[in-house]
């Protein structure tokens, strides 16, 4: 282990690092901001190369690095990677490559559903990429080879919530078109595995009603995150103020700014423009 990464190991002052492809992560941001006040967190949103969700493995696995690299550069003492898509295709590689504490939000997610479903029937909802990778499947039935999985891609949904249609009788016709073979299936839990559906918690709602639990992977991820400081050593222990939030795009900031607050649940006052160093 090199010094730089054994300081960085014992600071327990340092700034958490979160990142996503684009916007969507700043639901990951809320989350950890609620549970985790305290802490600095630094955001990046790879804003020039959204969406990751349509893209192949290799190039998901290879701006996460990317991506990674920029967060260590600035001196985080933990990472959370925000963004469903790379979760499912490239958390075991970055966990495999860096030395320090890495998080992705599929095992909360999978965890929770597991603690909460009854008839052991679980549906996911996520982009192209995560549907793809399997991963929700392999990790729910690695864990309880009796449960089953019933997953669908749903695209359409990213763009319609970036647009702030979230009420809009298009995104609930769309929704309905992508829910009803999966509660057709008799599920009684639905995994939100991308970052812009919380969002959609209150139509997907009225679509699947109450008898279905919605499992967002953020709520849990954030006490994942709590917990695995602790046993660390790094929580942050000035408790007098409220953690900072910087944020780094890259693209121009202001659709990313102007979309923000949605997702943050408060508002983000500016971002800076970044180029990512290639690995
Ligand atoms: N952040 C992505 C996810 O959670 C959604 C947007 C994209 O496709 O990049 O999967």
């Amino acid at each position: 282990m090199l010094a730089e990464d054994i300081a960085r190991l014992h600071n327990s002052e340092l700034p958490i690092g979160i990142f996503d492809s684009g916007v969507g992560g700043l639901t990951v941001v809320r989350q950890i901001r609620h549970t985790l006040p305290h802490e600095d967190i630094v955001y990046l949103g790879d804003t020039a190369r959204v969406p990751y969700g349509t893209k192949s493995p290799s190039t998901i696995v290879r701006f996460s690095d990317e991506d990674i690299e920029f967060l260590l550069h600035q001196q985080v003492k933990a990472v959370v990677v925000g963004c469903s898509t790379v979760s499912a295709w490239a958390l075991p590689t970055l966990i495999k490559k860096y030395d320090l504490p890495i998080w992705g939000v599929i095992m909360p997610g999978v965890e929770t559903a597991l603690s909460v479903t009854r008839n052991n029937r679980i549906g996911v909802i996520g982009t192209n990429a995560t549907i793809r990778s399997m991963c929700y499947n392999r990790s729910i039935k690695a864990r309880r080879p009796g449960a089953r999985v019933f997953a669908r891609a749903c695209p359409l949904l990213v763009p319609l919530v970036e647009e702030g249609w979230m009420n809009h009788r298009v995104t609930r016709i769309i929704l309905e078109d992508y829910l009803q073979p999966l509660l057709r299936q008799r599920i009684d839990t639905l995994i939100l595995a991308c970052t812009h559906f919380p969002l959609l918690k209150s139509a997907i709602r009225r679509i699947v009603g109450k008898s279905v639990t919605l499992v967002d992977s953020a709520e849990r991820c954030a006490i994942y995150a709590r917990e695995s400081l602790e046993q660390n050593g790094l929580l942050c222990k000035k408790r007098r103020r409220h953690g900072r939030l910087e944020a780094f795009v890259t693209d121009e900031t202001q659709r990313f700014t102007s979309l923000a607050q949605r997702f943050l649940g408060e508002p983000l006052h500016s971002a800076l423009k970044v180029v990512l160093p290639a690995t």
